[in-house]
């Protein structure tokens, strides 16, 4: 069976994870969330105190801890050196420094190898920032999803975890804003359409519309 892989990149809160995981559920591929990891090496650094701007920190630490995606009953669990995460890498804290340790070059370099090693033996659905330009510029679809930000705020405030953590929608808008700045803006594998990425505004589209658009999309491939 000849299988692809499948880019998803695009802003925060446009719904990348959840199409891709329906995506992955309907070709059988394995959905791999890159944003988990950025935000696990966060979450770990926030723990440890160290800074972002101690890069050299930052990457002394990077030796000592381990991340893996493992697939789960109620879909992907992300260990840090054994720990179950999943749930704390969404807080506010991590949301709100995850860009700026997604700058440190080496950092990225890290988790770069580590999801090029996932995808080697093909049939991957993979999200995040910069997989259709840098991470598999040799992906067969890729996809670059947006969305307005206030639509996007609107999707993220829906889906907040109930920790009791508060916000509001305005907030939670302005703070998107942000981390899309951060993102777009940083000199190493920016937030970036990729030349060859088919373009998907999904403001006015249900996450079943794009996901159908995606499958159809790789059944051209397949
Ligand atoms: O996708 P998610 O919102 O969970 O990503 C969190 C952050 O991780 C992004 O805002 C970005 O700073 C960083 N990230 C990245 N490159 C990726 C995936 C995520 O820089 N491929």
């Amino acid at each position: 069976e000849f299988r692809i892989n499948i880019a998803i990149d695009g802003p925060a809160g446009a719904g990348k994870s959840t199409v891709a995981r329906m995506v992955a559920s309907k070709l059988s591929y394995v959905y791999v969330d890159t944003g988990a990891m950025y935000r696990a090496v966060t979450w770990d650094m926030l723990n440890q105190g160290i800074e972002a701007e101690d890069v050299t920190g930052v990457l002394e630490r990077m030796k000592a801890i381990d991340i893996e995606l493992v697939p789960g009953e109620d879909g992907q669990r992300v260990t840090l050196s054994g720990y179950d995460v999943t749930d704390e890498i969404r807080s506010l804290a991590v949301n709100r420094t995850v860009s700026r340790y997604a700058q440190i070059e080496g950092l990225r370099a890290e988790l770069s190898a580590a999801q090029r090693q996932m995808a080697l033996r093909k049939g991957v659905v993979m999200d995040g920032r910069d997989i259709g330009t840098t991470v598999l510029p040799d992906a067969e679809v890729k996809i670059f999803m947006t969305a307005t930000v206030e639509e996007r705020a609107r999707r993220r405030f829906r889906e907040l975890p109930e920790s009791g953590e508060v916000i509001t929608l305005q907030q939670l808008e302005r703070e998107i804003a942000e981390r899309d700045e951060l993102d777009r803006s940083r000199e190493v594998s920016p937030l970036m359409c990729a030349d060859d990425a088919s373009v998907l505004d999904t403001t006015n589209m249900t996450i079943n519309e794009v996901a159908d658009e995606i499958v159809r999309l790789a059944d051209r491939e397949i």
